[in-house]
């Protein structure tokens, strides 16, 4: 079996109260790591590309990494997707590449243009056969004691909106600003998601997957031995795991995750320097990365509620 779209993955998953982990892939070692974790755990698995990963490593080498590990893994379910395209040519461009699903983010252009861009990539992409992604309202942090909440809230997803952008643009699944931010610096004080969001999206459009982006929970372990072994995030915050789950067992099918994935390499990487300042010999730091990452997703595979699900979305 080859690379295959989310269409199967988000009806499970909607139905059955999980969501699928959207990984960002860079390199080798991460993919493998990502792969060994859902190969042992059994769960359907989204790579995802940005712009940066295809600026540093090249679509070419990324996509023969992903073949490698589609071949390997026939009893998982595995697609390919583009993470925040920024122009209907980027989009159109990676489903000529073999993309199994695009992300039009055409959310910072007014609410038509937004439409437009996404309906223009919904035609070429559906007529290959591709899934999209869409995205409606800003991602930021919901802090009272930072902005006045009306500001903030304005860049939250609005559920009419929603409603309306997904009948006209025909986008498979929506991002949604629930007060997620990308990054390791989610959240000044008390993290806080607007579920209450998510639930108006979810009864406008019973049955719509949403998506998450931001959705890296800064996990303790590696951020201390990141502060233990030289770094300096000290104030690094992410979103909780049991938001997480909560939002699993809701509309959400889709849960974007990049930081957890560099700060678990980054932690291992300053351990070995640290601890062995003659060290170097790259597989003998890249490989300790390379476990952590797998450890780290095998962990989030139970937060998703995703793992031992891989037959079922096949
Ligand atoms: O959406 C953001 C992802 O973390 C990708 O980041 O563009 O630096 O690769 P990047
Ligand atoms: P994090 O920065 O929280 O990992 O989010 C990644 C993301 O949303 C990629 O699109
Ligand atoms: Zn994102």
């Amino acid at each position: 079996m080859g690379l295959v779209t989310t269409k199967k993955m988000f009806q499970m998953a909607y139905k059955n109260g999980y969501a699928i982990g959207a990984f960002n892939v860079n390199n080798m070692e991460i993919t493998q790591g990502i792969i060994q974790a859902i190969a042992e755990e059994k769960a359907p698995l989204i790579l995802q590309i940005s712009r940066g990963a295809r600026e540093y490593a090249s679509m070419s080498y990324l996509k023969a990494i992903i073949d490698v590990a589609v071949e390997e893994n026939p009893d998982i379910p595995i697609c390919m997707h583009l993470d925040h395209g920024d122009t209907v040519e980027i989009c159109k461009r990676c489903v000529d590449d073999g993309f199994t699903s695009v992300m039009i983010d055409a959310s910072h252009h007014p609410f038509e243009e937004n439409i437009k861009m996404t309906r223009a990539v919904v035609e070429y992409a559906h007529a290959h056969g591709v899934v999209v992604e869409a995205e409606l309202g800003q991602l930021g942090g919901i802090e009272e004691d930072v902005v006045g909440v009306d500001d903030v809230s304005a860049h939250l997803t609005d559920p009419a909106q929603a409603e309306e952008f997904v009948e006209k643009s025909g986008c498979d699944s929506l991002a949604v600003a629930v007060g997620t931010s990308h990054g390791a610096y989610k959240f000044k004080s008390e993290p806080k998601l607007a579920f209450d969001v998510i639930e108006g999206i979810q009864k406008r459009l019973p049955g719509f997957p949403l998506v998450m982006h931001g959705s890296s929970s800064v996990l303790k372990e590696f951020k201390d031995l990141i502060n233990k072994y030289g770094g300096k995030m000290p104030d690094a915050m992410g979103v909780p795991e049991e938001a997480i789950t909560r939002a699993s067992k809701m509309a959400i099918c889709k849960v974007n995750i990049d930081t957890d994935l560099r700060m678990a390499l980054t932690a291992k990487i300053r351990q070995v320097f640290a601890e062995k300042p003659g060290e170097f010999d790259p597989r003998k730091y890249l490989g300790p990365g390379r476990d952590a990452i797998k450890a780290m997703v095998k962990h989030k595979l139970t937060v998703l509620r995703c793992a031992g699900k891989a037959a079922e979305c096949l």
